[in-house]
């Protein structure tokens, strides 16, 4: 049998539908109801009879820092985890829940793995976890860790988490990590990444010239289920279809919504105000600000990475961001 945490997320719903399609034990966690619907929301992207698929996953309620629920989660018939659980944030005051969510968290998941022998573990990390490119070269796997204080806290506890899945291998689980650039796919359109396509459809005017790697959701589940069925093991990958400006982005956004491109570059000086109003702003209002100081920093800087490692190995080629997106915006407008 096959468990997903983090199901309900952008990542785990399109994995979730996937696997339904081939498999019918297939168990998942999830922590409230209504997060289920958006589940069901992303399946009827992708067909009609969406509900039959939906109801083959046996949903069980838990916490992964919640040891005791973990207990009506894990049994004997699991055999294969995908870990896709974690919270993604780069607001400061989220710290210390994201070290308790993605380190303890993982470190519990790690720790079920092997207490219930789990063939083989999955784990979603990042590109954020890998250190910078060195000599002019595009970053990889190879790119370790570099510790230094400039690192956001996402970036450092998704690294600790790597750390937990490292230590799986060491127990006799095999285990695969992939790390993803960002994700664009279909169905969380309030949130992280998906926000891009609603500011966009909503006339957003601004820019940034910092580039980074993007992937669609689609190849990184086509390929983080490749990987479960291969004899890889003990390895990471990074996955990232182009490397491209958030301009480019949010242009292409724009030409598939046949909406006017965002025309406005925002400077440097521009985002550092903006981020220092939308702490105030945050702190006077209790909501989310709208940027933080480490999300203006990262819309920024210019990261190239490569993804020729798997690539190679499962003769895998991804689909180009254009492609992508213009899917997003058809699920978007049905939406
Ligand atoms: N999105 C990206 O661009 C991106 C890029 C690179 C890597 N990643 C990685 O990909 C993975 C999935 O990200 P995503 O974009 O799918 O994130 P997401 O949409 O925010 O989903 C996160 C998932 O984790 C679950 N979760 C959070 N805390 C939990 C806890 N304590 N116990 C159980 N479940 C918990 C959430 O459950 P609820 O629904 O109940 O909140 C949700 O299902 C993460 O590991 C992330 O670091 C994401």
């Amino acid at each position: 049998m096959i468990l997903v945490t983090g199901g309900t997320g952008l990542v785990g719903s399109h994995l979730l539908y996937s696997l339904t399609k081939e498999n019918d034990t297939i168990k998942a966690i999830y922590r409230s109801e209504e997060k289920l619907e958006k589940v069901k929301n992303v399946f009827s992207f992708y067909t009609d009879d969406f509900l039959a698929l939906f109801n083959k996953i046996q949903w069980i309620k838990a916490d992964i820092t919640d040891v005791p629920s973990l207990y009506n989660v894990f049994d004997v018939s699991i055999t294969h985890v995908y870990h896709c659980a974690a919270i993604v944030s780069f607001d400061r005051k989220d710290y210390y829940k994201m070290r308790k969510t993605n380190i303890e968290g993982t470190a519990n998941i790690v720790n079920f793995c092997i207490e219930y022998n789990i063939k083989k573990l999955c784990h979603v990390s990042s590109i954020a976890t890998l250190g910078d490119a060195i000599g002019g070269k595009m970053v990889s796997e190879e790119n370790e860790w570099n510790d230094q204080e400039a690192n956001h806290g996402y970036a450092i506890t998704k690294y600790g988490a790597e750390m937990e899945v490292w230590r799986a291998s060491q127990e006799n689980v095999d285990m695969v990590i992939v790390n993803p650039g960002v994700i664009l796919g279909a169905g969380f359109f309030n949130e992280g990444s998906g926000k891009m396509f609603t500011q966009v459809y909503n006339g957003f005017k601004f820019y940034t010239e910092g580039v980074t790697g993007f992937v669609g959701v689609g190849d990184v589940v086509k390929t983080m289920i490749s990987l479960m069925k291969s004899d890889t093991k003990n390895e990471r990958f990074v996955l990232v279809s182009e490397n491209k400006s958030f301009k480019d982005i949010l242009c292409l956004i724009a030409d598939a919504f046949n909406k006017k491109q965002p025309s406005i570059k925002i400077g440097g000086f521009i985002t550092a105000v903006f981020w220092r109003l939308a702490w105030l702003l945050s702190k006077i209002t209790g909501k989310e600000p709208l940027l933080t100081k480490n999300s203006a920093k990262s819309a920024h800087q210019k990261e190239f990475y490569t993804s020729e490692k798997i690539e190679k190995q499962l003769h895998f080629d991804f689909e180009k961001m254009d492609t992508v997106i213009k899917g997003i915006c058809n699920d978007y407008s049905l939406s």
